[in-house]
């Protein structure tokens, strides 16, 4: 008799996404239902962290019901809960944290607290099954710029990140200057397919110390000031140009940066992860980079790039195997480390 598929209820809630899952043997999707605050912060330019636990208060149980019935499942399917615990914004992380305890209490399951980065580069799992560890990843999100060494599964090695802004934050600072409005990266992309992506000339950001890491600051402050310059002047910036040749900076950057390590540490796939690998300049420009470098690439589709619950229990699922589990005491860590 065929043995039964590992059943996960995973909860994600670290920002403005109240988000769950079913997965199964973590790889396959029985569910995905994601609530997205987004409108509701555009009003404001962006995520106002208690608005959002508010929000997640109110959706969370509907949305874990949700999951549930679409995956056609009862918590008695179940064979562990799983939540995002850190990073993020504490109230938000805390109502999935709360929640993932008290049914993890009240349907007699196991526990298991995932890293939210961890779960970006699982969500490669799901529709490559070809991909295993070890391979190289790199994670570009709202909060986090990470160059992750993947050395077997639930066993990661940073060796870069950011100084200072995350990738996605410099998508939305400069959309924000430019009158995108919010959330940057999605309108920065549009407007780029519209523009000259070498039109204007932006420096590329130098950092000390690793190689490997990032800086976004110098390059935000210098879109900024070239629309300050402009308008002194009395000039008209062409907007669309400017987010692609802010964009085209930002991907270069990322782009050499991937290829150098994948050089150094001799990889053989490279995997792009978080809610700015649905950028479509970065998907192409890292796409024709892994062919130059002989190396396979590996994108989620956009709805596993962006925050979502099914990363998380596929990630869930490494642990289970592994018998890591949480206890009640499982608490949210906001700046919890990779
Ligand atoms: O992973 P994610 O959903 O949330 C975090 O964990 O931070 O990432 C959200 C970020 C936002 O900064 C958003 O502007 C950016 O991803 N983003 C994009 C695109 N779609 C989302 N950035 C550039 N191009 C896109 N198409
Ligand atoms: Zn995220």
């Amino acid at each position: 008799m065929a043995m039964s598929k590992t059943r996960i209820l995973a909860i994600e809630s670290s920002c403005d996404e109240t988000a769950a899952a079913v997965v199964a043997d973590g790889r396959e999707v029985l569910s995905n239902i994601i609530y997205s605050q987004i409108d509701l912060h555009a009003l404001f330019g962006g995520v106002v962290p208690e608005i959002a636990s508010r929000k997640h208060i109110e959706k969370i149980n509907p949305v874990i019901s949700a999951a549930l019935e679409q995956a056609e499942c009862t918590l008695h399917d179940m064979d562990a809960v799983a939540v995002t615990y850190g990073p993020g914004l504490v109230g938000p992380l805390l109502v999935g944290v709360a929640e993932a305890k008290a049914i993890a209490f009240a349907a007699g399951l196991p526990l298991i607290g995932v890293h939210h980065i961890h779960g970006h580069i699982c969500a490669n799992y799901i529709e490559h099954p070809d991909l295993e560890p070890p391979f190289l990843s790199l994670v570009v999100s709202g909060g986090h710029t990470h160059l992750v060494k993947v050395r077997e599964h639930g066993v990661y090695e940073v060796i870069g990140r950011t100084r200072d802004d995350a990738a996605g934050e410099a998508f939305d600072k400069v959309a924000r200057a430019i009158g995108l409005g919010y959330p940057g990266g999605p309108k920065i992309d549009e407007a780029a397919r519209r523009g000259n992506s070498s039109a204007i000339e932006f420096p590329k950001a130098k950092v000390g110390g690793s190689e490997y890491d990032f800086s976004f600051s110098g390059l935000k402050s210098a879109v900024l000031n070239y629309i300050n310059h402009a308008e002194m002047k009395g000039e008209q910036v062409d907007r669309n140009d400017l987010a692609a040749s802010f964009q085209k900076a930002v991907v270069d950057v990322l782009t050499e940066h991937a290829v150098m390590a994948v050089r150094q540490y001799g990889a053989h796939d490279l995997a792009l992860a978080g809610g700015v690998a649905s950028n479509s300049a970065l998907r192409a420009g890292m796409a024709s980079a892994c062919e130059r470098e002989g190396v396979r690439f590996y994108c989620p589709s956009p709805v596993y790039c962006t925050d979502n619950a099914a990363m998380i229990g596929v990630a869930a699922y490494h642990e289970y195997l592994k018998g890591r589990f949480a206890d009640y005491t499982l608490n949210a860590v906001p700046n919890l480390a990779m």
